[in-house]
């Protein structure tokens, strides 16, 4: 499916200003007039999709341990909120299916971001393609992944859901991988991000969209070097909603 995407994307909905990979994040990338989102989806041990980033539950929870290794009762009963702010106590893992209900009542589009664990990227894959299958209604979605296995399986699994790769630093083989995977766009770290690299993924038609900017500034000469989007945890610092192109 053909779309376009915002110039600004709400991180982990908008980390910023909420606790990362939560509906209150979501609700607050959407009240600060964002209209995308990114978040990061993992597996639990019986084969749940939840918001998540890291793979263990410490900084984000007051839980411990790996977050592979635990159902989806047990996680849900984690307070994922406290730690950020006394706000925001109560505040749950959410599923998948969850976020893309928000997303759906929000208006807001998603990119999906894949980590998946090593030797269950199938599974991973196969759970999020019977989410998006099954959902009615879908919010718009482009699914990316650091993960070459992930993102090729998604091919497979779910070839009509736009893809993504994503990479801290552009690889020397990034046009066979982008060929080879068919990806729509390239999410690149901003850190390693020059104008000759943009230019040269711009002229074979590929959109680099860069992670992650909170700086008005650097936001700037990433446009001016010709990036499509960037991922920012703090949308309202950075924008104005009204001037968003979408
Ligand atoms: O998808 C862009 C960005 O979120 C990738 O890095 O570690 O913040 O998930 P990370
Ligand atoms: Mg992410």
């Amino acid at each position: 499916m053909a779309f376009s995407l915002p110039k600004f994307i709400g991180h982990r909905g908008a980390a910023g200003y909420a606790p990362e990979n939560t509906l209150a994040s979501i609700h607050k990338a959407a009240l600060l007039g964002t209209s995308w989102v990114e978040f990061d989806v993992q597996l639990t041990c019986d084969s749940e999709l939840v918001l998540f980033h890291d793979s263990s539950l410490e900084r984000t929870t007051n839980g411990r341990g790996l977050l592979a290794g635990r159902c989806l009762k047990s996680l849900k009963d984690l307070d994922a909120g406290g730690w950020f702010g006394s706000d925001f106590t109560g505040e749950t893992i959410p599923t998948l299916n969850q976020a893309l209900s928000t997303a759906r009542e929000l208006d807001l589009g998603c990119n999906v971001e894949i980590k998946s664990s090593f030797g269950r990227e199938r599974e991973t894959v196969r759970a999020f393609a019977r989410t998006i299958v099954n959902f009615p209604k879908s919010p718009t979605i482009l699914v990316s992944s650091f993960c070459h296995v992930t993102v090729q399986m998604l091919k497979h699994y779910l070839p009509e859901v736009r893809r993504a790769l994503i990479v801290q630093k552009i690889p020397a083989n990034w046009q066979s991988l982008i060929r080879r995977m068919q990806c729509s766009s390239l999410h690149v770290g901003e850190e390693s991000l020059d104008q000759r690299q943009v230019q040269m993924l711009q002229s074979t038609g590929m959109r680099v969209l860069a992670f992650t900017i909170n700086d008005r500034k650097r936001a700037e000469s990433l446009f001016a070097m010709g990036v499509s989007s960037i991922f920012t945890d703090v949308p309202g610092r950075i924008f104005s909603p009204m001037t968003v192109s979408i």
